[in-house]
């Protein structure tokens, strides 16, 4: 199962990290090839020459030791892997990790990586129990980083609660099943659509809305997680680029659609963009001048449907194509009209109703529609929403579960 696969494991400073020695055997006896990262404190608890030697590799633990950068630079360390493990994940780290600080080799490498993440916390109860670890590791949840543990018991401090490391048998468990899930898409290629358009009036003016683009972008990142060849195109949004994504940058709907269709062929097609339905026919060369006379009048013209394009017969249609629908009434009877309309094959139908809390918030309550029925999913974050149409997805591809 794990032969051949390549683990990096990052110890930190905690008594636990004693029994990452016994996950590093447990995981070479399966064929896993192991790298591991010391942290200055994690050296405290084990020291390099027992890691090197169960590793049967040199241990890497200084961001700036040069021979280290020559033979292989911290972001080759962290690319070099199909799995981060994080063993054990001390409070420190977990804050390091969700604030985005790299100030040693392994929050360095944390950072950079590109591949899953799996962590298993160990702390003193009172440190695993505080709203600022609890914040942290519900920011780090909501990026997609796996945890296994901790489990509740009595620990090292003398105290008794949650905080201690998981054991090296259900780390190893998590490390399967976060693997198996990594490559569910491995092989299939996929589009996402996300963010607003811009469509110009003058080369300084231009008709955009309020899309973030958080939807489209955390669906792509859901795709790339279960290991799909994922291509974003999005239009102008304040996000950084998805790791492990390809991403093409466009502005107007026009060019949306021609980036999506230089793309193909692809398995499967996400629409989360908020594309505008209209473009300006009237647009000007130049910067339009207030010169006395009367306001101009914009001509608009509609704009392609990427999605209606991408969803009609012929030998380059995704075999799914997915789109999104967001009506403020009959939620349901719409969003089939809708799937009918555009011809595509599942629709996330979405109530933005006032009431509903939705537009503009964090949550979505989604129904899936399809010619196979509706499934509702309970509210939930817009990471997971990605997550769970990720799975689905995958379930399809694997003809699993009919929608
Ligand atoms: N879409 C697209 N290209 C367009 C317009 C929409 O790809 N030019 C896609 C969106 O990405 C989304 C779905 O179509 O997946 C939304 O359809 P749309 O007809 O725009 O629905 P609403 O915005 O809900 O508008 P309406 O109800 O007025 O049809």
């Amino acid at each position: 199962m794990l032969q051949g696969k390549r683990i990096l494991l990052v110890v930190a400073g905690g008594i636990a990290a004693y029994k990452s020695l016994e996950l590093v055997r447990r995981l070479r006896e399966r064929g896993a090839a192991v790298r591991a990262i010391l942290t200055r404190s994690g050296a405290e608890f084990v020291t390099p020459l027992s890691l090197s030697a169960l590793t049967e590799d040199k241990v890497y633990s200084e961001l700036f030791d040069l021979t280290d950068e020559q033979e292989m630079g911290h972001i080759q360390l962290s690319r070099d892997a199909d799995l981060l493990v994080v063993a054990p994940a001390t409070a420190d780290l977990l804050a390091k990790m969700a604030h985005g600080r790299a100030d040693d080799l392994a929050s360095t490498a944390l950072l950079a990586t590109d591949k899953p993440v799996l962590a298993a916390p160990a702390m003193n109860v009172r440190m695993w129990e505080h709203p600022a670890t609890q914040a942290n590791l519900e920011t780090l949840k909501q990026r997609g980083i796996l945890f296994t543990g901790p489990n509740e018991g009595a620990m090292a401090c003398g105290e008794f609660g949650p905080g201690r490391m998981a054991e090296p048998a259900e780390i190893l468990a998590a490390i399967e099943t976060a693997l198996a899930a990594s490559s569910r898409l491995a092989g299939r290629r996929v589009l996402v659509t996300s963010g607003p358009t811009h469509e110009a009036i003058d080369p300084v003016r231009y008709i955009a809305n309020r899309s973030s683009g958080k939807q489209g972008h955390a669906i792509a990142r859901a795709l790339a997680g279960l290991g799909a060849e994922t291509h974003l195109v999005t239009g102008p949004v304040a996000l950084p680029d998805p790791p492990g994504v390809s991403v093409t940058h466009v502005e107007s709907a026009e060019e949306m659609l021609a980036a999506c269709r230089a793309l193909l062929p692809v398995e499967a097609a996400v629409c989360a963009a908020a594309v505008a339905d209209w473009k300006v026919e009237s647009r000007a060369g130049e910067k339009l001048k207030k010169d006395g006379s009367a306001a101009p009048a914009l001509v608009l013209a509609p704009n392609p449907d990427i999605l209606a394009s991408l969803s009609e017969a012929g030998n380059q249609r995704p075999s799914l194509v997915v789109g999104f629908a967001a009506e403020t009434q009959s939620l349901i009877e719409n969003a089939k009209a809708k799937l009918a309309r555009k011809g595509c094959d599942w629709i996330l139908a979405n109530d933005v109703a006032p009431a509903s809390g939705t537009f503009g918030g964090e949550e979505n309550e989604i129904h899936l529609v399809s010619a196979q029925g509706v499934e509702d999913w309970p509210r939930m974050s817009k990471e997971a929403v990605a997550r769970r149409l990720a799975e689905r997805i995958a379930d399809h591809f694997e003809g699993g579960k009919a929608a």
